[in-house]
């Protein structure tokens, strides 16, 4: 029931993206890849058609949506005033993985996306396929990530197809996304700005673009008494069986494999490519040892991969916080629930 057209640069796709155009026109929903993660689009001014959205996903819909653009035109027909660090922040870094959170103008927007806040995120993908989309459509998309609620984003059109089989028309499928974790969510109507949730781009990077921005620990995170990204108070990225963090050394991580055998357990292990040979009864690769780029790429897919094995409990090394290394710790946290692992 779900189509997926490859899209690429070799095969003439021009029918898939007038397809996917006239689907969006219509009011329905439509996947496609972006640098992060596969997104769920529907016409961001078109309460029925967002309202899909949540409905294909299974979304709590007091969690608001990512505006999407193709073009820096756009912003003003949708932002109150634009921060003077915002539009530095576009310059710098759009395309690419940045969402600024600014105050929505009112009414241009359909009401489902914002969730009721007087605010919006919105956010220029550099991704051929989804800039291509977006200047075809000439309207702005809105797109959570292309998951079932509470499952790993989607990093391949097959993940996509996993979750949402049977659910939405039509898949744009753009191969494997580059950077593999979702874009940082940036809120630029306070000064100084506060990273709501870490990505791509990193407090380091955004620092030397716009000056001061907080990146709040994650007790003060978890100390805000009304959350700030709504998104960010729901379980996330989670397989089926329960995940553990463990610090990423060998000696360390054989033993507590080895222990947990004994205990009956089926491990899966998830950890650099140096990991493979200590015993884990399945192993999925981050890649080479500190590679971030490449940890970030392969982890929602080696997530993802646990729930095709009968693994009984998950191991995940961890890194640590500097540079994209916070984006990744923070998501495999979530997938976590911040379980560490103990003798
Ligand atoms: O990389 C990405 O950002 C991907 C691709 C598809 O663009 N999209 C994505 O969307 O991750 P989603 O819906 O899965 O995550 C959006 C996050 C949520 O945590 C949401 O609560 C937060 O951004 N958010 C959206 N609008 C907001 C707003 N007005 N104020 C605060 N947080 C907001
Ligand atoms: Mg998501």
């Amino acid at each position: 029931e779900t189509k997926r057209f490859i899209v690429d640069n070799n095969s003439n796709c021009e029918k898939s993206y007038t397809q996917a155009v006239d689907l969006l026109n219509n009011g329905e929903v439509v996947a496609f890849p972006t640098e992060t993660v596969y997104g769920l689009g529907a016409v961001a001014t078109n309460d029925e058609a967002v309202k899909k959205i949540f409905e294909a996903k299974g979304r709590p819909s007091d969690n608001p949506l990512i505006v999407h653009i193709g073009t820096m035109e756009e912003v003003p027909l949708y932002i109150e005033e634009i921060p003077e660090k915002a539009l530095l922040l576009m310059k710098a870094f759009w395309p690419g993985p940045l969402t600024l959170i600014m105050k929505a103008k009112n009414g241009c927007l359909a009401e489902s996306v914002t969730a009721g806040l007087p605010t919006v995120g919105l956010r220029m993908p550099d991704h051929e396929v989804a800039l291509t989309l977006l200047k075809m459509l000439k309207k702005p998309v809105a797109a959570p990530s292309a998951n079932r609620s509470g499952k790993p984003s989607p990093t391949k059109a097959v993940h996509v197809e996993e979750d949402l089989q049977g659910r939405i028309p039509l898949i744009l499928d753009g191969g494997a996304t580059g950077i593999g974790i979702e874009s940082t969510v940036l809120d630029v109507t306070v000064n100084p700005p506060v990273i709501l949730r870490p990505g791509g781009v990193t407090k380091e990077m955004l620092e030397e673009v716009a000056g001061e921005v907080i990146q709040p620990t994650k007790s003060q995170a978890s100390q805000a008494s009304t959350p700030k990204a709504p998104g960010m108070k729901y379980t996330h990225y989670a397989p089926e069986a329960p995940v553990y963090l463990i610090e990423s050394n060998i000696p360390k991580v054989r033993h507590a494999v080895a222990s947990l055998k004994e205990q009956g357990h089926s491990v899966a292990l998830l950890a650099p490519s140096s990991f493979e040979k200590i015993g884990a009864d399945y192993f999925f690769p981050f890649g080479d040892e500190g590679d971030l780029e490449q940890m970030s790429a392969n982890l929602y897919d080696d997530l993802r991969a646990c729930d095709k094995t009968a693994a009984t409990i998950i191991l995940a090394t961890t890194t640590n916080n500097d540079g994209v290394g916070a984006a990744i710790m923070n998501r495999l946290e979530k997938a976590a629930g911040e379980k560490w692992y103990k003798e």
